[in-house]
């Protein structure tokens, strides 16, 4: 049979049971496999995509250590699998970090994506200046903090009182996705530093990183 050429390849499948936008898309791209990915490479290849470098670098990879060392089940079963196996890309849903509606809603269980709700995230975001000098919608830190903050009203009131406890937790996980996303493929600086509406899209929809990050992740 003749070689297939790899840009001929075609794309791994992304499980819709891993409902992360920025591990399909590390999947999706071939930098990591769908299904078990040892903890040190998981953490090596979204390392390398923050662009962090020394001592920034070390405590980055830490915290995405300590995140993907729990995925699966915080059980002393589970987390004594994911250290000697790694995490489990494609059986995250309903585990410690499915956060079960309180997040964006971009992706459903079925990691169908709902065009609403990118534009839902869009009306929360304003027109910034690109560093090219062309002009975007974008979410900075603070519009992203009450994007969050309107997810997790819109959960709570579909949920009963219970749900308070769990929302603590739930607001906590979310400040390790969109402001880390926000972190890596932001642009411009300080509190002008926005996250473009345009890649976010294309993350969820192409499961496909920027060039810079791309060329990050291939350095
Ligand atoms: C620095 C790297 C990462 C970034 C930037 C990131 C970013 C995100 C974002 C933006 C979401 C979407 C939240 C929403 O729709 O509101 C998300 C969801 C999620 N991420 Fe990640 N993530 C990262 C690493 C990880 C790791 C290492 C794991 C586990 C191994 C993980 C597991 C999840 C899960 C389970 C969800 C679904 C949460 C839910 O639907 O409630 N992520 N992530």
């Amino acid at each position: 049979m003749a070689d297939i050429a790899a840009s001929e390849a075609p794309a791994p499948q992304v499980s819709p049971n891993n409902p992360c936008p920025f591990l399909r898309a590390l999947v999706a791209g071939n930098y990591v496999g769908g299904h078990i990915v040892p903890l040190p490479e998981l953490t090596e290849t979204i390392g390398r995509a923050t662009g962090k470098t020394g001592l920034a670098g070390f405590s980055a990879r830490a915290k995405i250590f300590l995140v993907a060392q729990g995925a699966n089940g915080f059980g002393p079963l589970s987390q004594l699998r994911s250290l000697l196996h790694g995490a489990i890309l494609d059986e995250l849903r309903n585990g410690p970090l499915d956060k079960h509606g309180a997040g964006s809603r971009i992706l459903d269980q079925q990691a169908i994506v709902h065009e609403d709700e990118i534009a839902r995230l869009t009306s929360y975001g304003r027109d910034y200046k690109a560093p090219d000098g062309s002009v975007e919608r974008g979410l900075s830190a603070s519009e992203i903090k009450t994007f969050m903050a309107d997810n997790f009203r819109r959960a709570a009131s579909e949920h009963s009182t219970s749900w308070t406890i769990r929302h603590y937790y739930y607001r906590l996980l979310m400040l390790g996705e969109w402001p880390v996303l926000l972190d890596i493929m932001g642009k411009g600086e300080g509190k002008d530093r926005y996250l473009s509406v345009a890649e976010v899209r294309t993350l969820f929809v192409e499961r496909r990183f920027p060039d810079r990050i791309v060329a990050l992740l291939n350095g």
